[in-house]
């Protein structure tokens, strides 16, 4: 079959390396992809929202099968989209409609459907007046959690330790600092634990879970400095063992499958559940309507399973038949990023010494490039954002793994370039 895949980044470069090992795939195209998806499938000029084209594409090449990336599309409703338009009923479309994404799209509606569905989470208000906030803010304990109620491209939450300033804060996101993203603010209790992250994919009534995740959202070495997209991941996560797993998948998953199938919505994805482990007992911070990055770029190196069949499955009510098969090795992968990134920083600049990710395991190279930000300019890679490449590689446990990454995020050059070298480390340590 033909398969198109929405988006753009080192995720989409993972599911399209993925997608590619199926013997079900034909052709395989990303819109608009990078440099690395462009070695294994075709790059199509579309925009992931601009949902007219998308059709017109379609229908022109004979996709059938759809998969969505990022959130955003989804948000706006893009699966909508393909669900009113007869033209397109015969298409699969991986990602949930506009209406069950909001689990992703308002911090707000996932708050109230874990507290439907008695789903373990932090206590919260949800908050339009800033004297009711503050009134909130007075009766919880130190740091204190403001969240913009939608999509704030990663930039949404505050964690404030002093009671002044999280009311100063809050006036400020309730006057629109991050637009009407903050319009309405989540004010949560402040969980402390170690947050690890797992994933489902859904037909809307069973689901599979997929190998859990951690991912390194902070700059520095140490999980110190600002937030970013993430600069690296691990897979497994050592401290989720046996008996946590169980109690995420009564407690969490289970629940929350069952609360969107018992409420009727529309879903068929991935549901990404951003958790914390608090004393021995795991908490949902967050859920996710898609993939992680950079999480999916080693939980698709992990997943034995065929990608394309287990799409396909779910798009036809089908998961109760799949076993999900994991590699038992751990995957661990570094994120280069250009200079300056989170803040400003510079693209075009040229990359060298990248390896290609169909030479995996053969002639010598040991592990595989995601690209991210970087794009093809006259023969040559360049950086075209801020997260350009992840690289992923494999070992019996995170130290020779990582060592193996790291190996290549020295050898690929651009300039301007940085990586951490703790990714998994501090896991060594937690039991
Ligand atoms: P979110 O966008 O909801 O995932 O929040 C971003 C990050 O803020 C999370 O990955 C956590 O590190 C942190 N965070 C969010 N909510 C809480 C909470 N209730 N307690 C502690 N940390 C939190
Ligand atoms: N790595 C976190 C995310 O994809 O949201």
């Amino acid at each position: 079959m033909n398969i198109l895949l929405l988006g753009s980044g080192g995720r989409e470069h993972a599911l399209a390396w993925k997608m590619r090992q199926s013997p079900l795939c034909e052709r395989l195209f990303i819109a608009p992809g990078n440099a690395g998806t462009a070695q294994i499938g075709e790059n199509v000029s579309l925009s992931a929202t601009d949902f007219p084209a998308i059709k017109s594409f379609v229908l022109d090449k004979n996709i059938s099968l759809v998969i969505v990336g990022p959130e955003e599309p989804l948000v706006k409703g893009v699966t909508d989209f393909f669900r009113n338009d007869a033209a397109l009923s015969h298409v699969a479309i991986i990602g949930p409609a506009a209406y069950g994404a909001q689990l992703e799209g308002s911090k707000a509606f996932a708050k109230k459907f874990m507290a439907r569905h008695n789903v373990p989470t932090a206590q919260y208000a949800e908050i339009t007046s800033h004297t009711e906030g503050v009134e909130f803010l007075k009766t919880l304990q130190p740091p204190y959690v403001l969240k913009a109620d939608g999509l704030a491209a990663g930039k949404g939450v505050l964690i404030i330790n002093d009671l002044g300033e999280a009311i100063e804060s809050l006036k400020v996101m309730l006057e629109g600092q991050f637009g009407d993203a903050s319009r309405k603010v989540v004010i949560e209790e402040f969980l402390d634990g170690i947050e690890f992250s797992v994933f489902a994919l859904t037909d809307g009534k069973n689901y599979v879970i997929l190998p859990e995740a951690k991912d390194y959202k902070r700059i520095g070495e140490g999980d110190t400095g600002l937030n970013t997209g993430g600069m690296g991941a691990v897979s497994p996560v050592p401290f989720v063992n046996d008996e946590l797993w169980q109690k995420v998948e009564e407690r969490i998953v289970k629940p929350t499958i069952n609360g969107l199938h018992t409420e009727g919505i529309d879903y068929v994805g991935f549901v990404f559940f951003g958790l914390i482990r608090v004393g021995h007992e795991p908490m949902v911070i967050e859920y996710n309507c898609r993939m992680g990055d950079p999480e999916t770029e080693v939980v698709m190196p992990r997943l034995k399973n065929d990608l394309v069949d287990l799409f396909q499955k779910a798009s036809a009510g089908r998961l109760s038949e799949i076993q999900i098969e994991k590699d038992k090795r751990t995957a661990t992968t570094i994120v280069l990023t250009a200079g300056g990134y989170p803040n400003d920083y510079k693209k075009g600049d040229v990359i060298t010494n990248t390896v290609r990710e169909d030479s995996f395991g053969e002639g010598g190279a040991d592990a595989i490039i995601f690209h991210a930000g970087t794009k093809k300019i006259d023969n040559q890679i360049v950086t075209n954002g801020g997260r350009v490449m992840a690289i992923t590689a494999y070992g019996d446990d995170i130290p020779a793994a990582l060592s193996v990454s790291n190996k290549y995020a020295e050898l690929v050059q651009f300039d301007g370039k940085y990586f951490r070298r703790d990714i998994g480390l501090d896991l060594l340590k937690v039991n």
